[in-house]
């Protein structure tokens, strides 16, 4: 068996169970914790467990009820420290003890964010949030922190009683602590085996309402309606997903709309997708995240990655269902349009990282790399472009669904290679052996840059766009005069997005032409996030000095790492704003998400150091 480059903890054992109560305290910005793992030897004479940690205090070690010898390796940058757990005994393969750890953790863990009060929507009452995919499962939870170990969780949480804890799991009730009449006791039971990346909590003033029979939305109370409207198609989306691969394992399927600091658009945790509050465009418009995380529930979340050096399994497959449901619920020709704007996200990160940059790579070597710095849409859209070309090479969307749906069969509730994926691709297309043979592997997944094959997609949606957007990129500025308010009207909201992702893609427009599109267009009055974040990236690329405020205010008021991160770096372009942007960015950084404000940090190529200077 290959060893996960990121985790310590080995593949001498298996975690089967966890048991975890906590206890959230928010003056200190700390969780107190006790952990019981059920631990399985898959070796003889097993007597020595590691668990993956990063920044925890390690209180005490039993294994099944004795008291057990630890050590703490050295704390690793990215990794964090290794806990050796002696046992008492020794195990034969096969056989289980209970490891309990209890701990605290650290105000700075990388998976947690702790919201002051004045930084919700309520204003009166703090907020916690978790996100663990990859690595930061570790810095809530000692535990085997590899998509490789798959376990079932139980968990009970105190928070104060003013507040409301969920997790990914279904909630099995609550009581008052009977610790502290103060606070109350929320439990969760997750049956289903999962990675430790699928753990999630959040505690706040929040509520819910119900959108489906086995939906509801949860967010603080000023966003419940606005969310309930916004995500009014997830029950459909089920459905149709259903009728693609297969039921829905999970039970519940409900969508926390979280602070705006939230990094991800989304995130697939088990019964509880996390979403950014930035997909609340008003219109419904920017649901294919909920497809896309719904989709997760089967590759991703059945079918996992068995180390992150493979996770365009689990993104590419999901890009992929994500589309198939863009095309059922609205055309064949939609699911081309966006597969087209896909195409541009690669481009757009094989130019960022470099076309010889092996982070490239469809399944990339992640030695001594940390995760969060490999993130980039290659693993997405190189991993659906392979998926589409197999589509097209092997008899159409019909066909190779077939092949989707035996994969997710064949491998759920494990976690795999890109090997066993591909052995599975060549024994269920026995008969297509030799169209398979003239696949080109090596450049698909070994090899840096763009892929080997550029897909022909359907331009009937992207037509119009192109066409504006040749208008604009040829335009003399005497022409500007012809540019009217009617050219962008009968656009809908996917293709201004594409409009704008087309000329992003050039060099600059002169800032005549930026300011004339405002008049006819005015762009600066919508508030669709994707069409503002690559409306303000075009603005501030052609100088214009008065959209800076604006795309400072978008970086800052909303950490989304999809758009906080480009905005900064193109502010940090702007010779003369630079500095500026700099210290906009040390203003925020203390109440930025950790993650968020280390990658932005090293974006900015901001060292500890450097950090007073300004
Ligand atoms: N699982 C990812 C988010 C993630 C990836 C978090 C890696 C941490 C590490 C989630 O499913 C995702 O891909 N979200 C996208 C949605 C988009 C592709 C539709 C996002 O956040 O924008
Ligand atoms: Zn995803």
């Amino acid at each position: 068996m290959s060893a996960d480059p990121c985790s310590f903890s080995g593949t001498r054992s298996a975690t089967r169970h966890l048991n975890l109560v906590l206890h959230v305290d928010f003056p200190r910005r700390v969780i107190r914790a006790r952990v019981q793992l059920t631990v399985e030897a898959l070796e003889d004479r097993f007597s020595v467990l590691t668990l993956d940690t990063k920044e925890l205090q390690i209180v005490s070690v039993s294994v099944n009820g004795q008291a057990a010898r630890f050590t703490m390796g050295p704390e690793h940058s990215f990794k964090g420290a290794a806990l050796d757990i002696t046992l008492p005994f020794e195990l034969s393969r096969g056989q289980q003890a209970v490891v309990e750890v209890t701990y605290e953790t650290a105000p700075s863990a990388s998976a947690l964010q702790w919201l002051s009060p004045e930084q919700t929507a309520g204003k009166k009452q703090p907020y916690l949030f978790s996100q663990c995919q990859a690595h930061h499962c570790r810095s809530m939870v000692p535990c085997q922190d590899s998509p490789s170990v798959k376990h079932t969780y139980y968990a009970q949480v105190s928070v104060p009683k003013d507040l409301v804890a969920v997790m990914s799991a279904v909630r099995d009730g609550q009581e008052v602590d009977p610790q502290d009449n103060n606070r109350i006791i929320y439990r969760f039971r997750q049956p289903v085996p999962m990675p430790s990346y699928l753990i999630a909590i959040v505690v706040g003033a929040l509520e819910s309402r119900e959108i489906g029979p086995r939906s509801r939305v949860w967010s603080e109370k000023e966003f419940v309606d606005k969310a309930a409207f916004e995500f009014s198609e997830t029950e459909s989306m089920l459905k149709t997903a259903e009728d693609l691969v297969g039921p829905y394992v999970w039970g519940q399927y409900d969508i926390l709309v979280l602070p705006p600091s939230f990094p991800y658009g989304g995130m697939e945790n088990p019964c509880l997708t996390f979403a950014t509050p930035t997909l609340l465009a008003g219109d419904k418009s920017l649901s294919n995240v909920i497809a896309h995380e719904i989709s997760h529930s089967w590759t991703g979340n059945l079918v996992t990655n068995k180390t992150w050096e493979h996770f365009w399994l689990n993104e590419g497959h999901t890009v992929y269902l994500e589309r198939m449901i863009g095309r059922s619920l609205v055309s064949e020709q939609f699911r081309q349009f966006k597969a087209m704007g896909g195409w541009k996200d690669l481009q757009e990160s094989v130019n960022t990282f470099g076309a010889d940059n092996q982070l490239t790579n469809l399944v990339p070597s992640l030695q001594d790399v940390d995760p969060d710095d490999a993130f980039s849409s290659v693993p997405y859209e190189k991993g659906f472009a392979l998926l589409y070309h197999l589509e097209e090479l092997l008899g159409g969307p019909d066909v190779f669904m077939g092949f989707v749906r035996s994969y997710i069969q064949r491998f759920s509730y494990g976690s795999i290679t890109t090997d066993e994926w591909k052995n599975h691709l060549f024994t269920y297309f026995k008969d297509q052996v030799d169209v398979l043979n003239k696949v080109d592997w090596n450049a698909w997944m070994f090899t840096p840059g763009m892929p080997p094959v550029k897909p022909q997609y359907d331009t009937t949606l992207a037509d119009a766009c192109i066409a504006l957007s040749q208008r604009w990129i040829k335009a003399k500025d005497q022409d500007l005069s012809l540019f009217k308010e009617s050219d962008a009207k009968t656009l809908s909201s996917h293709q201004l997005i594409e409009f704008l992702s087309l000329l992003l893609q050039e060099d600059p427009l002169p800032l005549s032409h930026v300011k004339k599109m405002q008049e006819v267009y005015d762009l600066n009055a919508i508030m669709n996030s994707e069409i503002r974040f690559r409306w303000l990236r075009l603005c501030v690329r052609s100088r214009w000095e008065e959209a800076v405020p604006m795309a400072m205010k978008m970086a800052t008021e909303q950490g989304r790492m999809k758009y906080t991160r480009p905005l900064f770096r193109e502010l940090s372009n702007y010779e003369k704003y630079r500095d500026e942007a700099l210290r906009v960015f040390l203003a925020h950084r203390a109440a930025m998400h950790p993650v968020t404000a280390g990658l932005v940090a090293k974006d900015l190529k901001l060292d500890a150091s450097k950090t007073t200077s300004l």
